[in-house]
């Protein structure tokens, strides 16, 4: 690891072996809304400032080396059940992202890949999404996956018709179908596991994000909103990560 990653971090990071670490953390950025009727605010003005904390986490995983992989969740494929109006605001702010952040990813040598359904996802956005996957696509650092009109079901479901239509066209025997197999045709696809499962707001739900994909992820639930997760926050999860002891159905070794 280059002496910047951990010239500024807290004890019991810095030392942690390279094996401890999570290769790949995913997060549930959940309570947004909550956080601004807290402070008398409406609901869009926690999506505004949990935005500025998606910029925050993500340079911070950037530059924590261990870390490769970080999937963010934003939108849901059944949050389109909220009010047009907030829908209208997160599509803003998606594409402001999308637009003031690319020169900061590519400083970062962020690779981002947008997983989920394009479809209902408004084409000046989903312009952006393809232009920023296409400039950082040769990046080596950081891949940035965004869960957007993202469901596992969904996914699992669009895995299904492709190797349906596999096996109808004479590519796959169903009988050498396996797990494999559906992997490759999932919109991770080549892409490792998460390692680390983070859910901010205290919800102890899943909420239909990347079910094939967290089979074995260790799970941290902090009450904290996502607009007041920060680095340090994120620090102490990697460090309860660190000491958990993954069985994968074994025995402690
Ligand atoms: C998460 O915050 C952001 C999205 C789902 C887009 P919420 O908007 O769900 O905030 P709460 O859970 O209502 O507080
Ligand atoms: C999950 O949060 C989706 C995102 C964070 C994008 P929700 O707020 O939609 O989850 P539920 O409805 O409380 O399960
Ligand atoms: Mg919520």
């Amino acid at each position: 690891m280059p002496a910047d990653a951990t010239a500024d971090l807290p004890a019991g990071l810095a030392e942690l072996p390279l094996e401890r670490w999570p290769r790949h953390i995913a997060i549930i950025m959940d309570g947004n809304g909550r956080w601004a009727e807290r402070q008398g605010l409406q609901r869009v003005a926690g999506h505004d400032r949990g935005g500025r904390v998606v910029r925050a986490i993500t340079r911070e995983c950037a530059r924590l080396r261990p870390i490769q992989q970080l999937t963010l969740y934003c939108l849901s494929s059944e949050n389109w059940k909220r009010p047009a109006a907030e829908l209208e605001f997160l599509m803003e702010l998606l594409h402001q992202y999308l637009v003031s952040e690319r020169p900061i990813m590519m400083e970062d040598h962020v690779r981002v890949r947008m997983i989920g359904r394009r479809e209902g996802i408004p084409p000046h956005v989903l312009s952006e999404l393809d232009q920023t996957e296409q400039l950082s696509s040769t990046n080596d650092g950081l891949l940035l996956n965004l869960a957007i009109n993202y469901g596992g079901r969904g996914e699992l479901t669009d895995a299904a018709r492709a190797l349906a239509r596999d096996a109808a066209a004479g590519r796959i025997d169903p009988a050498e179908i396996d797990e494999q197999a559906i992997a490759e045709r999932l919109y991770t696809a080549g892409e490792a596991d998460p390692d680390l499962l983070i859910r901010t707001a205290g919800e102890m739900r899943v909420s239909n994000f990347l079910l094939w994909q967290i089979s074995y992820a260790e799970i941290w639930v902090t009450d904290r909103a996502w607009p007041d997760f920060d680095e340090s926050t994120l620090h102490s999860a990697i460090r309860d990560y660190a000491g958990r002891q993954r069985r994968f159905g074994g025995l402690d070794s």
